[in-house]
């Protein structure tokens, strides 16, 4: 069982890689980004809080992402591997995704991190605009995001390096030739 982050910029990939990755691996593909939207779809406590801050392209407050991820973990199978997916998004995420696991019994295996130059994932997040509903993704705001993500989730990449599973992938190719690569980093490791 083996459980990993995949990190990078808003549209960089990280959605579609993990629906590859977690058929692929049989992991189960955790988005916290999802899990906010169900919440806002249902009318929820936390997703009447959260929506003002997605629609803003700024982060959700950890208090409330920690509550919901830790209870999304606890409903998987114990022996079930994970893909986090848009979680960190900061260096107390990343604490407290480690005390999480810790306290299960688990940890991170590897920490993908899909690097994509900013004008692509604007390019990519304003092809999907045309056809998703999400409030995030317009001008404006796919372009808050990307700043957001530079400030305050790209640093997140060091704590994953100096733990030494930290693997890079050049995410600007096509969405098969991204996944071979990543195939690639998942069997040296298994
Ligand atoms: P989240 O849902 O995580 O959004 P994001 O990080 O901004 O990333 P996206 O989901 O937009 O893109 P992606 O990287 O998944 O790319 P995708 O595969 O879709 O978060 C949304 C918001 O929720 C945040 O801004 C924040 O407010 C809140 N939030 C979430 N998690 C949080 C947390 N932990 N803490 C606090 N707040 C949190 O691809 C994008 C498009 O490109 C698609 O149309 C796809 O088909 C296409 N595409 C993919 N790969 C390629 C390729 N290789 N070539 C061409 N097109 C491609
Ligand atoms: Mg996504």
């Amino acid at each position: 069982m083996i459980n990993v982050i995949i990190s990078g910029g808003p549209g960089c990939g990280k959605g579609t890689q993990s629906d590859l990755i977690s058929e692929r691996f049989q992991l189960a593909h955790l988005s916290t980004g999802h899990l906010l939207r169900i919440e806002i779809a249902n009318f929820s406590e936390i997703g009447r809080e959260a929506q003002g801050y997605i629609a803003a392209g700024n982060l959700v407050p950890d208090e409330m992402i920690l509550r919901l991820l830790a209870k999304t973990v606890d409903e998987l199978p114990v022996s079930h591997g994970v893909i986090f997916d848009g979680y960190p998004r900061n260096v107390a995420q990343a604490e407290a995704l480690d005390k999480l696991m810790e306290e299960r019994g688990k940890q991170i295996d590897i920490f993908l991190d899909l690097q994509v130059p900013d004008e692509v994932m604007v390019e990519r997040m304003m092809k999907r605009a045309q056809t998703s509903n999400r409030s995030d993704d317009t001008p404006e705001t796919c372009r808050h995001r990307v700043q957001v993500y530079h400030e305050q989730t790209a640093p997140v990449k060091d704590y994953y390096v100096k733990k030494g599973i930290c693997q890079t992938v050049d995410a600007t190719g096509t969405i098969e030739s991204i996944f071979r690569e990543i195939e690639k980093i998942f069997s040296k490791m298994m």
